[in-house]
């Protein structure tokens, strides 16, 4: 993340979506992810403002306007898109802020992050002035505010402080990042399957299930295979086996990717997918379909279902060049912000 003195002159602020290569609702009981920021993402270009946000997209026809500071609460700004705006506004109380334009090539409900990027955006455009995990702090708590999603920190780290060429290996407890070398033969493709449905619900009730499970073996993070199926009640049990063999797939997942062993990345990516449909139960139907179609292609190592699930993206790793429908994704750079010097 870069990020710079508040200034009156113009600025461009851009901030990548990301996919999840493996690591899937582990971030809200401190386990370990591995996400990756894409060359897809949200940029703003703005210039500074007193006293209120005016701001337009090239995805929604109703502008936001906010009057600074704002002392609402979000849940209640209209249109909805404007209450990640006035969350972040909140959040960092600023009194000043900016009248711009934003444009993206992320799609809403894709399940690729665009309301984290939003989030990292706007704290950014409203001056945020700290290291990368206060700003994922900053913009968790708002997309919490503005949402009542009570997600975990995964998506904002990763859009704050990912490398190009890199993977971020995030533990989600100590919050501790290392940035795994994604290597230049092996594609990453993501493809859109469907909007996201019922995520707000039903997620809420797997942060749910999991605070449960650990109220009978302790950290999820911490807790082995025999732990996990040691849970008398059948769907608690399910959901903690995923998260315990999540963890450990996520280990071995970046041994393999060290070792250049990407059949074991395949059948990992498989497994994880096998256990988020049927332990976790966040797949659907049709993304059922479009990983299976993925699997059975010739140059596809493995593909999955990628972020908070009930929809969204699948995620497949190839050889370079597979004919495969999606959108091939590299690693990129975290949020930034640059100032356009107008002497
Ligand atoms: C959403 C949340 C993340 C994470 C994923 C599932 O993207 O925002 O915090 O929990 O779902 O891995």
């Amino acid at each position: 993340m870069v990020s710079t003195a508040p200034s009156s002159d113009p600025f461009v602020v851009h901030a990548p979506g990301r996919v999840n290569l493996i690591g899937e609702h582990t971030d809200y009981v401190g386990g370990l992810v591995l996400p990756m920021a894409i060359d897809r993402g949200i940029t703003l270009t703005a210039s500074p403002a007193t006293r209120s946000i005016k701001l337009t997209s090239d995805q929604v026809s109703r502008p936001v306007e906010i009057a600074l500071p704002f002392d609402g609460p979000p849940a209640d700004v209209e249109p909805d898109w404007g209450r990640f705006i006035a969350a972040v506004a909140a959040e960092m109380c600023s009194k000043n802020g900016f009248r711009g334009h934003l444009t993206s090539d992320i799609p809403a409900g894709s399940g690729l992050s665009s309301s984290a990027a939003l989030l990292c955006a706007i704290a950014l455009a409203l001056g945020f002035d700290g290291t990368p995990l206060e700003l994922a702090q900053v913009t968790q708590r708002a997309e919490y505010a503005a949402t009542n999603v009570p997600t975990g920190i995964m998506d904002q780290l990763c859009i704050a402080a990912a490398r190009p060429k890199c993977a971020a290996l995030i533990d989600c407890d100590s919050h501790e990042i290392e940035h795994i070398a994604m290597p230049d033969d092996l594609e990453v493709v993501v493809q859109f399957v469907e909007h996201r449905v019922l995520a707000h619900s039903a997620y809420a009730q797997r942060v749910d299930e999991c605070a449960q499970a650990e109220a009978l073996i302790g950290p999820l993070r911490q807790a082995t295979r025999d732990q996990a199926e040691s849970i008398q009640n059948e769907r608690i049990r399910q959901r903690a086996r995923h998260v315990v063999t999540e963890n450990l797939r996520v280990r071995q997942f970046v041994r393999a990717l060290r070792r250049g062993t990407y059949p074991e990345l395949g059948d990992l990516l498989r497994e994880g997918h096998e256990s988020l449909r049927v332990d976790y139960e966040t797949s659907t139907a049709r993304m059922d379909t479009a990983v299976a179609i993925f699997n059975d292609t010739p140059g596809v190592f493995g593909a999955r279902m990628t972020g908070g699930g009930f929809g969204g993206c699948i995620v497949a790793l190839c050889v370079p060049g597979t004919d495969v429908h999606g959108w091939k994704v590299r690693a990129s750079a975290g949020a930034s912000i640059r100032r356009i010097d107008q002497t």
